[in-house]
């Protein structure tokens, strides 16, 4: 049977930001992508499939994190110079939907903190507002894996890093972890936040009218 690989005229365009890194564009991570994409998908499905990007994702956004160099003795008694990671860490979900994020996390590093922060409109400004927020309380200190499944116009995740900085979280210490992202949007974060890394899994066209991801997976917290 023939073999299809991940056309690469998906993946990104030149113009994305110098702090975005995506997925590896393979074969399998567009199958995956093209499982929650489709609207006939089961719910159980959506789950199972999109834990699985999410699981690559979280794994990805570890890659980002400094070492040091380690010495540790083997069972043999031999000497392994090895690394070890540099500093503590913590997860930050955006509510609501950041939540289904957490295990992914939670799954690769047991217990992890996990802060959360629930960003909506204001009605009356039509600006992104913090409504809630619990953070573990050395926050400044770790590095913080930023978690919402969709970076559509931006809007929530640069309202949350504006709350981690007013935490004292240097903006290079954190790494905003998604699973798709419009172009708008990268633009929108990365000029504000340059230092800041955004992991994605994908980079999508761009935004219809009620600022839905094209061609997206629709409203990702309503599909979990
Ligand atoms: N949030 C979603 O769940 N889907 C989008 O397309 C954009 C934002």
């Amino acid at each position: 049977m023939a073999t299809v690989n991940a056309p690469t005229s998906q993946t990104s365009p030149a113009s994305v930001p110098p702090s975005v890194f995506t997925l590896p564009q393979t074969a399998q991570l567009e199958a995956l992508y093209t499982i929650i994409r489709d609207k006939d998908t089961p719910r159980g499905e959506f789950l199972f499939y999109s834990d699985r990007i999410i699981r690559l994702l979280v794994e990805e956004g570890l890659n980002h994190l400094p070492v040091v160099p380690k010495t540790v003795t083997t069972p043999t008694g031999a000497t392994y110079e090895g690394v070890g990671f540099e500093g503590k860490i913590c997860g930050v979900s955006i509510l609501r939907a950041g939540e289904a994020m957490e295990a992914g996390l939670r799954e690769v590093c047991r217990s992890v903190r996990i802060g959360k922060i629930l960003i909506q409109r204001d009605e009356e400004t039509a600006q992104p507002k913090l409504f809630y927020s619990k953070f573990p309380q050395d926050i400044a200190s770790r590095y913080v894996l930023l978690l919402d499944p969709m970076l559509a116009t931006g809007g929530s995740a640069i309202k949350a890093v504006d709350v981690l900085k007013e935490q004292g979280v240097p903006e290079e210490r954190i790494i905003f972890i998604n699973l798709i992202s419009s172009p708008e949007g990268l633009k929108n974060f990365c000029t504000k936040f340059p230092q800041t890394r955004v992991i994605t899994g994908w980079i999508d066209k761009g935004l219809n009218e009620k600022a839905y991801i094209i061609p997206g997976l629709g409203d990702f917290g309503e599909r979990r």
